[in-house]
């Protein structure tokens, strides 16, 4: 029995919502292993439009069980907030349906606080564009071995003593900006306070999921952002606070790697990106404009407008190898309908230099320039095609060119935002 692996292979964006919803509809269990509330799905199920941030995709299924892992960081008001927000549309998530893991970190109001200080006080072309909702702080506190996680929410007597060690480090901070310091008797009743709201989801993950596995269940990984967005192998410092790669599937939520049977990245048939930081095909012109008119290139939790480009083979070929992709699902293909030429960058100029890689180092990054291979475009509509014979020959040719650059086949072909306007090559789940 296969477990799946969804993975952004860009900047997150890439239409994730619609291919996470298919194959949670296959799934048992559908499992978020990182990221937080930043994260933004869409999806239209039965004619309702659903927006998650926090929740895994299959919530919105009766008889899946969804599953927080311990890679993750919880915002317990924006938990409570998106389950309301859901009860109100009809759909009532109880904990019988959804399981957050003990050792989930919390993210609390001073992490939000802090993330939006910090944006606020950088210079405009340094700043990171976080969506402040305090993912970034909330990790650091994890790694520095001072969060509060959800199973300290059921010590009562020993919080007032997490709590304390918290602030004597937060409090420092806060005073070196001149904002008031957090009173931890203050902190320690709001912690008590959600406390009974969030506890009965409480689970130990790792062996629930060890279970369903040995049961055979099938298990659905669903990443959030995208792999150039890891804090490890993106483009650093202008990432995300956690591993977006696939094998953080593993760590960020106790399961064994060898569990991992199937990794599917979400590719985008061109580029985006939301935030600051390095983009080498972005184009500011009247192109650039017309994909984010045709795309509704516009974020689910901030509203901001996306940055867009041609499509980067040189950075999914990368991610490809850095999360161990099988097959790719190629979204958003109709938005280059009707383009005469089309534009793929096989490989940079990076100070008269030519390579095939991105490079580590954020200015070498910021300097490369693309080198682009020029297609001819298609003037019929690919949107809604079933089949590969509904296909204009330009963009058959356009998306196997596509899967012999980055080196890994289309599992998944998407034409349209509606989820049977798919062209399926090959169901992950039965690898
Ligand atoms: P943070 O995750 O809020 O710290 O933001 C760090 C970077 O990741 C910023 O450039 C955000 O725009 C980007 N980011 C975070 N979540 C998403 C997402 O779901 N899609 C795309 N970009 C994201």
């Amino acid at each position: 029995m296969a477990n799946v692996v969804v993975v952004g292979s860009q900047w997150g964006d890439e239409g994730k919502g619609k291919i996470v919803d298919w194959l949670s509809e296959q799934a048992d269990v559908v499992v978020r292993f990182q990221g937080g509330h930043n994260a933004g799905h869409t999806l239209v199920v039965g004619g309702n439009t659903y927006k998650l941030s926090l929740l895994p995709s299959g919530v919105v299924r009766p008889g899946k069980l969804s599953v927080i892992g311990n890679g993750v960081v919880l915002d317990p008001q924006a938990l409570l907030d998106e389950l309301a927000r859901l009860a109100a549309q009809g759909v009532v998530v109880g904990p019988e349906r959804l399981r957050i893991a003990e050792n989930t970190p919390l993210i609390l109001p001073l992490h939000r606080e802090l993330d939006a200080l910090r944006e606020n006080a950088t210079v405009e072309s340094a700043r990171i564009g976080t969506t402040k909702r305090g993912i970034g702080p909330a990790y650091e506190d994890k790694v520095g071995r001072r969060a509060i996680r959800l199973v300290d929410l059921a010590e009562p007597a020993t919080l007032p003593g997490k709590v304390e060690r918290l602030l004597a480090h937060h409090n420092l901070i806060r005073r070196g900006l001149g904002v008031p310091e957090v009173d931890a008797t203050t902190l320690v009743c709001e912690l008590n306070a959600i406390a009974p709201k969030v506890l009965p989801f409480m689970d130990r993950v790792w062996d629930l999921l060890d279970r369903a596995r040995r049961e055979g269940k099938k298990i659905l990984f669903e990443g959030a952002q995208g792999a150039l967005l890891d804090i490890d192998h993106g483009t650093y410092p202008f990432v995300t606070s956690s591993n977006t790669v696939a094998g953080a599937a593993s760590s960020g939520s106790g399961i064994g790697p060898g569990a991992l049977d199937y990794v599917l990245g979400i590719t985008k048939a061109y580029t985006t990106r939301v935030g600051g930081g390095p983009f080498p095909t972005e184009l500011t012109d009247a192109v650039g404009k017309t994909l984010g008119e045709k795309g509704r290139e516009f974020g689910v939790v901030t509203g901001r407008a996306r940055r867009c480009g041609w499509f980067d083979a040189v950075l999914v070929r990368q991610t490809v190898r850095t999360c161990g992709i099988h097959g790719i699902a190629l979204t958003k293909l109709d938005v280059l309908d009707g383009f005469t030429e089309l534009k793929v960058c096989v490989g940079y100029k990076v100070d008269g230099k030519q390579i095939d890689y991105l490079p580590a180092e954020s200015g070498a990054q910021a300097r490369a320039e693309p080198i682009y291979e020029t297609m001819e475009g298609w003037q019929d509509s690919t949107a809604g095609a079933r089949s590969w014979a509904d296909l204009p020959a330009e963009a058959v040719k356009y998306v196997r060119r596509v899967e012999e650059l980055i080196g890994c086949p289309v599992a998944v072909l998407s034409t349209s935002p509606e989820r049977d306007d798919t062209i399926l090559v090959h169901n992950p789940f039965l690898a």
